[in-house]
């Protein structure tokens, strides 16, 4: 757990001033439904509104997804920002002042490093922007871009610049400005000569020069890394920052910050290769596209992705055989980590060997978005692909892809996997129950039986008690309980750890407290963020009660946790008598025990 740097008084002044439902506002649609607002989760694809806001609790919870929290998270989650920075937004807003993070030497350094680096990045993003617009040297940038059809104003948008061709007008230009070798290397914008041929020469040179700068965004806006691109036939056309404090590019996506609103509203982000593919769709009026930064989609990008959108659309560029050849494994991980998780991946396919940006230019934006509706399912793409292969080839091949189609085939659900065994049969011509023999033969390789048998093992849910417990600490969480109601129940009583640990908290709260119990609550789930979908979902799920039948359901809750234990308890006891007995063992004290169990148990039943 993070220390807190800002003081826990402070956090409940910036709480207690602040409103959730306007700073949620800021990012999306949110009606007024009964006490709470309702609108679009921005978390997950959904076209009823399930996200809840409670002005009252200062509270948000999806009752489709799960996600949830106070303010602070809200803010944490939509921009991926730290808790402390997510606390001094809210602050800046309602006019709190919070010490800076300079004032308490304990603070974080590494975010206090992040901090300036951004700062530095904005410098240079300015400083390659100027070159561009104003230089007499940035006018070949310019005119490069002109013959890629870009725009003024989409060159506004990016913040497209342009890297003179020199070795250190940025770091001169930097320096002028009070920054130091030891950030411009950190940022990534500058590259130590000591690095490169020993300690000879000391000092850094610029790493972008003469190339057209694509700075990249995080999802605040802020400028975290650069791409830059050769205007002619130089290698390597593209470069782009190396890993920084702030930039991993492997969990990034191009443009990300410009797509989200339109990824969320049309229920789909497309994902292509380039930096001009996205910014000539972008151009083009298509918006929830991003690009990758020159990696494969992976598991990695997940998180981001999850955040937007759960139906992908890939556009990949015009394949060479390598591409081809990186699809068929990219594919089976992509099945496994994006299926699993209930994203859906399409493939987009676009005619004659032309990339995204080239087809939305020749063709225009209607083409482009008939091309996007016609996308196959990744597996078919993938079953289309190999079987075209399959059929083409020598036997070797024949089999080869048919094997690869039958890897893929057992990542799909088991109603899928019969149809598409029944369609490739037809396709190939051959035997469905000989294919499925050889996909049975291929799955018992690929599956994991250990997860089946350990579904069978598991025990059957207990419903009933889950209910009562979840009931009585919804009770408890908001705020309707007086600890009297409640008896000597301990915590241990509880049979969900998850119960166990919020209400241990609840037990632990200090009498007299000036916050309401939901406010406790609220800043336990933010030291503990796996409580907070929890939290938030019990806080603002409707009470099935009228207020004044509210004592007489916790007491019954109460009684039938309690009747509950000491009926395990009594079966318990009962089996060990049996066992003793079976050995000859003398079971006058457990008879004496369980007499009083049977009589505890009575008082608690009706
Ligand atoms: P144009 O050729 O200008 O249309 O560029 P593009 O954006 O279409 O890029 P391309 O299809 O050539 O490559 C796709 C992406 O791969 C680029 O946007 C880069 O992110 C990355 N990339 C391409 N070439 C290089 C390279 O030489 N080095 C690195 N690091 N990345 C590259
Ligand atoms: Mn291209």
């Amino acid at each position: 757990m993070n220390p807190r740097i800002i003081p826990e008084d402070i956090i409940q002044r910036i709480r207690e001033r602040a409103d959730i439902v306007e700073i949620v506002s800021a990012h999306l649609r949110v009606d007024k439904a009964g006490q709470n607002f309702k609108g679009l989760c921005p978390f997950h694809s959904e076209k009823t509104p399930s996200f809840t806001v409670s002005p009252s609790r200062q509270m948000f919870h999806c009752f489709g997804c799960g996600t949830g929290g106070d303010i602070f998270s809200f803010i944490m989650k939509i921009n991926g920002e730290s808790f402390t920075s997510a606390v001094r937004q809210v602050a800046d807003r309602v006019g709190i002042h919070v010490p800076s993070v300079s004032d308490h030497p304990g603070g974080d350094k590494i975010a206090r490093r992040r901090e300036t680096l951004i700062q530095l990045n904005e410098d240079v993003a300015n400083f390659f922007e100027t070159s561009l617009w104003h230089d007499s040297l940035g006018k070949r940038g310019m005119e490069y871009l002109n013959t890629r059809a870009i725009q003024e104003e989409t060159i506004r948008t990016f913040r497209l610049g342009f890297a003179r061709p020199s070795w250190d007008a940025l770091a001169k230009a930097m320096h002028a400005k009070g920054w130091t070798d030891n950030d411009l290397v950190d940022a990534g914008v500058a590259i130590s000569r000591n690095a490169q041929d020993g300690a000879q020469r000391t000092g850094v040179y610029d790493r972008f020069r003469d190339r057209i700068i694509f700075p990249i965004f995080d999802l605040q806006n802020r400028v975290i890394a650069f791409g830059g691109r050769v205007l002619d036939k130089t290698q390597p056309k593209y470069l782009n920052s190396p890993e920084t404090l702030l930039f991993h590019k492997s969990q990034q996506l191009y443009a990300m910050e410009k797509a989200r609103t339109e990824a969320t509203r049309h229920n789909a982000l497309m994902v292509v290769e380039g930096y001009f593919d996205v910014i000539a769709l972008h151009q083009a009026g298509i918006q929830n596209v991003v690009a990758t930064l020159g990696t494969a989609l992976t598991s990695s990008h997940l998180p981001l992705i999850q955040r937007f959108s759960k139906n992908l659309k890939l556009v990949f560029d015009p394949d060479t055989a390598g591409i081809r050849a990186a699809l068929r494994t990219a594919a089976v991980e992509m099945l496994d980590l994006f299926a699993g998780r209930g994203i859906s991946v399409d493939v987009v396919t676009l005619p004659d060997q032309r990339d995204p940006d080239t087809v939305v230019r020749e063709e225009g934006t209607a083409a482009f978005d008939q091309l996007v509706k016609g996308a196959e399912t990744l597996i078919d793409f993938v079953i289309r692909h190999n079987l075209s292969q399959a059929t083409d080839q020598s036997i070797e091949a024949h089999v080869e892809s048919l094997d690869t189609i039958l890897a893929i085939i057992a990542k799909t659900s088991d109603s899928y996997q019969s149809l598409y065994l029944k369609q490739i049969a037809e396709r190939l011509g051959i035997d469905e129950h000989a294919l499925r023999m050889q996909h049975r033969a291929a799955s018992v390789k690929t599956n994991k039986p250990a997860k089946r048998i350990r579904r069978i093992a598991e025990p059957p849910p207990s419903p009933q008690s889950g209910q009562v417990e979840e009931m009585l600490l919804q009770l408890v969480i908001q705020g309707k309980v007086n600890p009297e109601w409640l008896g000597d129940l301990q915590a241990s009583e509880f049979l969900n750890r998850d119960y166990q640990t919020l209400f241990s908290w609840a037990r632990a709260m200090p009498e007299n407290e000036h916050l309401t119990h939901t406010q406790h609550f609220v800043s336990f789930g933010e030291r503990n963020p796996e409580y907070e979908s929890l939290i938030s979902r019990l806080a603002l799920r409707p009470l099935e009660f009228e207020e004044h039948t509210i004592e007489r359901a916790v007491r019954e809750c109460v009684s039938r946790i309690k009747a509950r234990n000491l009926d395990n308890q009594f079966s318990e006891r009962t089996r060990q008598i049996r066992i003793a007995e079976r050995e000859g063992c003398s079971t006058k004290d457990m008879h004496t025990q369980l007499e009083a169990l049977r009589q505890e148990k009575s008082a608690y039943a009706q």
